[in-house]
């Protein structure tokens, strides 16, 4: 069955792409149709292109999406204490500023297509590709709402002595437009933030040992900071997408939030880990699990 045939009666959620465009394999990798849990194996340009063409007002309540950085590029860093190459993979490798920035316009321009009028976008990323992400938001015209510094306490060294240590990602949330009435859980942030106003420093740890369990992507988010973002700018049952989902750190977040999800990569090996992340949250996620896994999230 094409993609164009299927209709949403017959499909609890009609998003089962079986087109191949040139540069996408676009096959649904898992799906859970009871929890909202959608994973794509798809290039997620040709993938938007698709949903654009099908939903031309909008999909998603939300996006979550933590882009390529660009710097494997022979660079060094400290990793369990050892000096080692940077090389996340082909997929992380710069090709010069200005293909860069293209590439963020590219995939940013669907994204904001695709999102609902009230929408809003949240992008992280280091200094290697967080000021084109921004430009690029401006180009298109986009509202930026805040850029959110999340500090790590413990970072790695900085081997060289040359630098200061990086500790900080930024991470940029944007509303569709400036015509947008975003959504924005104030209470439940100030609730978080011991009854103050919650600021846009936010420190947290990068992801423990559990989060890891299933195995290790090289840039996976903690599962807290994408609980805090899903809180924030999202209410129950609003759908998600995650457009370089890696290991599926938004979906977790989101099926402990109640929220439905649609998670996109290219990379065979991160979809097998996202799937098996997946699965796992969706296991907990009795109620029982989930007021207790709450309770630690508002009292970090
Ligand atoms: C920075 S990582 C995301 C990590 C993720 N936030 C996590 O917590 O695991 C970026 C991911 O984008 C994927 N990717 C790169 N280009 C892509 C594209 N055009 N379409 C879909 N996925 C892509 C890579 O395979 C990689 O897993």
């Amino acid at each position: 069955m094409r993609y164009d045939e299927i209709d949403d009666k017959h499909d609890p959620f009609p998003m089962m792409v079986m087109e191949n465009p040139e540069h996408s394999p676009t096959q649904c990798y898992f799906r859970n149709d009871e929890y909202g849990v959608w994973l794509y194996h798809a290039n997620c340009i040709e993938f938007m292109d698709i949903l654009i063409k099908k939903y031309p007002e909008g999909k998603f309540d939300m996006i979550f999406a933590d882009p390529p950085y660009f710097l494997s590029n022979g660079g060094i860093t400290c990793h369990a204490g050892k000096m080692v190459k940077v090389d996340k993979g082909q997929w992380d490798k710069s090709n010069g500023p200005e293909m860069n920035h293209e590439f963020n316009m590219t995939w940013l321009s669907r994204c904001q297509k695709i999102l609902k009028p009230n929408g809003t976008i949240w992008v992280s990323g280091t200094h290697h590709i967080i000021h084109s992400i921004g430009y690029a938001m401006q180009q298109l015209d986009m509202k930026i709402l805040n850029d959110i510094t999340w500090e790590k306490p413990n970072p790695p060294p900085n081997l060289s002595c040359r630098y200061f240590t990086h500790s900080t990602e930024t991470v940029i949330w944007a509303a569709k437009n400036d015509k947008a009435k975003h959504c924005f859980n104030y209470d439940a942030m100030r609730k978080i933030n011991y009854g103050k106003q919650m600021k846009s420093v936010w420190t947290l740890p990068a992801p423990n040992g559990n989060e890891k369990d299933f195995g290790k992507h090289p840039t996976q988010k903690p599962i807290a900071l994408l609980e805090r973002i899903i809180l924030a700018s999202t209410n129950e049952g609003d759908l998600v997408l995650d457009p370089f989902c890696g290991s599926s750190t938004t979906g977790v977040a989101a099926i402990l939030l109640n929220r439905k999800y649609v998670g996109i990569d290219l990379e065979d090996d991160y979809l097998q880990l996202s799937k098996k992340r997946l699965e796992e949250a969706i296991k907990k996620s009795s109620v029982k699990d989930k007021e207790v896994h709450l309770c630690e999230i508002i009292s970090q």
